[in-house]
């Protein structure tokens, strides 16, 4: 038997004994009762009764034991020409005085504070200062719009909001201050204070009333001890997109997180403390929050923090530069940013004018990794190409090859097999678990292992719901999937109202309730369509109510603009067609599978409950009248 079985097996025979070994790297302040907590499932417990502190552990610790004049974190910022390291020591100091800026605000333990930030220090001082104070983060992406982070307040009821006067993306510079202003008024909850970091490129006008400079708030603090807090309090919420306009608020616990991401970071990733490592994500995003901050500085690595694009800041080699000029040993990001460098730079020329000797391995996720990006990155780079599978809700992959364990071949198309912890099984629609080689829904087996989502934010109904009330024993990840003939598994795609663009996970339900409420429009459906560069790409299809007036070009264009104001430009909706009726069932639900397959122009069998088959035929119409080849490229 080889290791990677052997652990595996053992995870899931005795996870109480597999996961209490792996929190002995973890400091607590208080050891925990037991290991996993089942009494009360579907929701499951884990280290309950240990006290710990996830910033103690990710920062002070460190100093104490020698690594505080090591970097912590390396920023990178073409866009604005900025490189700056921070140590470990340096980190904590700022970290405790924002955490005592917070104090003085009033956050106390248990306290929500959005951080709506782009890719700078600050992003990650926040986070690290809530932490430190038990209060509990909730990042929003700087790329939603004021109404979807308006949502967001209204959901997790922050005391603090803490923001910066803009973000730059590429060569735009975005205010961030008149969204967050915009957000603010939109939302019902009254947030008491927002805390804003001047950014010399864009400093924003504040209000004295409820805003406080970021500079003014550190001065006024002191420096702040790190909390007890319980393994089983949240560390934070991340709100994530799920079938309709209302995102779900995925929890973190302390405890299990700080664990299980120390643990990913040897038997995953096969870092070393010390190593450079660098996700190329956004800290608005679970990859962000897991690993640019939480698990590389868990595991006393130096970690990047670029700020910039994987291609345009300033080329297709920007990549390269940072992996070269830093040392970085890891790089982790989504399949889209392999696709966007080989789009401008087909050949590697930019690639060759570095040297990447200390280049250990790429890992991507986000979605899925297709055969072409995979086999023209692992050709350039000449390293491991390992695609995982995760996502928000688990915090950490699901699936891997576990190169610290042992190093499987790799297939192409695969994110190789389940992690420890995690039992993935394939299942039909009745709950029978297929035959490898057939294709079903991916679940996996209760409990999750530590770091998953306990529940969501104040709603444990949803939280059944979405996910273990749908087959009774299980987590229903809205992944559909196979078992190849060696125990590889394989992720085709979400089966639900998810798409994935550019590696953004949004939902397409979201999309639908903002353009229904467009004055003509009588009824929509929104479908992921894919796309060679983005991975998917959202299409809508609109009925007009009788007697519209405008053109319908018109009205497409202000559906777009919608959807770019209450959703963002990350959903990248720019392709809608009218239509005179869309396919229903008899009992009236939209066919939105049979529609994704007529745009995506694959061959589909016209459903039994269908009401009139005709208007398959019209749609097709409409698909040809879009032109979605030709978006395609
Ligand atoms: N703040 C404000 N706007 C943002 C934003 C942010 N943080 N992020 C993206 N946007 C905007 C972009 O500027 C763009 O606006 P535009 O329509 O006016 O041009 C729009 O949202 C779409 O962005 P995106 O889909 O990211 O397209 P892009 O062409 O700017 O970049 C990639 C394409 C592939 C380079 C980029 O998507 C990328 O690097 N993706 C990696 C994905 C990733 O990190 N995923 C996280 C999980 S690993
Ligand atoms: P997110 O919550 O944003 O991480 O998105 C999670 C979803 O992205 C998953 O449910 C999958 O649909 C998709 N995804 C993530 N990683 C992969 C992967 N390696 N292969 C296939 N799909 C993936």
């Amino acid at each position: 038997m080889g290791k990677y079985e052997e652990a595996y097996l053992q995870s899931l025979a005795d996870p109480e004994t597999f996961w209490g070994n792996a929190a002995g790297a973890i400091q607590w302040y208080r050891k925990y009762d037991s290991v996993l907590d089942d009494s009360a499932q579907p929701f499951y417990k884990w280290f309950t009764g240990g006290e710990l502190n996830t910033c103690y552990n990710a920062l002070d610790y460190h100093v104490e034991t020698g690594r505080g004049d090591q970097t912590a974190i390396i920023y990178d910022s073409p866009v604005t020409g900025v490189i700056d390291k921070i140590s470990y020591r340096a980190l904590l100091k700022k970290v405790s005085l924002f955490a005592g800026a917070l104090k003085n605000e009033g956050v106390v333990k248990g306290d929500t504070v959005i951080i709506y930030m782009p890719m700078i220090p600050e992003a990650v001082v926040a986070m690290l200062a809530c932490a430190r104070i038990g209060a509990v983060h909730s990042v929003v992406f700087g790329g939603f719009a004021p109404n979807e982070l308006a949502i967001r307040i209204d959901d997790a009821k922050p005391k603090v909001i803490v923001s910066a006067s803009c973000g730059i993306e590429g060569k735009k510079t975005i205010p961030y201050k008149p969204l967050l202003d915009r957000a603010v008024d939109t939302a019902k909850h009254k947030v008491a204070r927002c805390i804003i970091y001047q950014r010399p490129q864009m400093e924003a006008a504040l209000n004295p009333e409820h805003d406080i400079a970021w500079g003014d708030a550190v001065a006024k603090a002191s420096e702040t001890e790190c909390l007890h807090v319980l393994a089983t309090d949240p560390l934070y919420v991340i709100y994530t997109s799920g079938s309709t306009g209302m995102p779900k608020g995925v929890v973190r616990d302390n405890g299990g997180h700080a664990v299980a991401l120390k643990w990913s970071m040897k038997n995953i990733y096969n870092v070393e403390p010390g190593d450079v490592f660098w996700a190329a994500s956004d800290v608005g995003w679970v990859v962000g929050h897991s690993y640019i901050v939480y698990a590389p500085l868990l595991y006393g690595c130096t970690t990047v923090l670029y700020e910039g694009k994987p291609v345009g800041t300033p080329d297709p080699g920007a990549f390269w530069r940072v992996i070269s000029e830093h040392g970085v040993k890891t790089l982790f990001t989504a399949p889209t940013a392999f696709r966007a460098i080989k789009k401008e730079d087909p050949e590697g020329t930019h690639f060759k004018k570095y040297d990447l000797s200390g280049f250990k391995s790429l890992f991507l996720a986000g979605e899925r990794l297709d055969p072409d990006t995979f086999h023209w990155a692992t050709n350039l780079l000449h390293k491991p190409v390992v695609d995982h599978w995760w996502q928000t809700e688990t915090g950490w992959p699901i699936a891997a090859n576990c190169m610290g364990i042992e190093q499987l071949p790799i297939k192409a198309g695969s994110p190789t097999k389940p992690v420890p912890g995690y039992d993935v099984k394939i299942i039909d629609a009745n709950g029978v678990e297929q035959m490898n080689g057939e294709e079903g829904i991916v679940v996996i087996k209760l409990p999750l292992p530590p770091g998953t989502l306990p529940t969501l934010w104040n709603n444990d109904m949803k939280y059944r719901e979405s996910y273990t009330d749908v087959f009774e024993g299980y987590y229903f990840t809205g992944d559909g999937g196979f078992y190849d003939e060696d125990g590889y598994l394989y992720i085709m795609g979400r089966i639900d109202d998810v798409i994935n663009v550019a590696g953004h996970r949004l939902s397409t339900g979201a999309m639908e309730e903002v353009i229904s409420k467009h004055p003509d429009v009588a009824e929509c459906a929104v479908v992921g369509v894919a796309d060679d560069f983005k991975g998917q790409l959202p299409v809508g299809f609109v009925v007009l109510k009788e007697g519209a007036a405008k053109a319908n070009d018109a009205i497409i264009a202000e559906l777009v603009q919608m959807i770019r104001d209450q959703i963002g430009a990350v959903a990248c909706f720019r392709q809608a067609a009218v239509v005179a009726r869309l396919p229903k069932t008899r009992s009236g639900k939209i066919l939105r599978g049979t529609m994704r397959k007529i745009t995506d122009g694959e061959t589909y069998s016209v459903p039994s409950t269908i009401d009139d088959p005709a208007i398959l035929k019209e749609i097709e119409e409409a698909v040809a009248s879009l032109g979605i080849a030709a978006v395609k490229k």
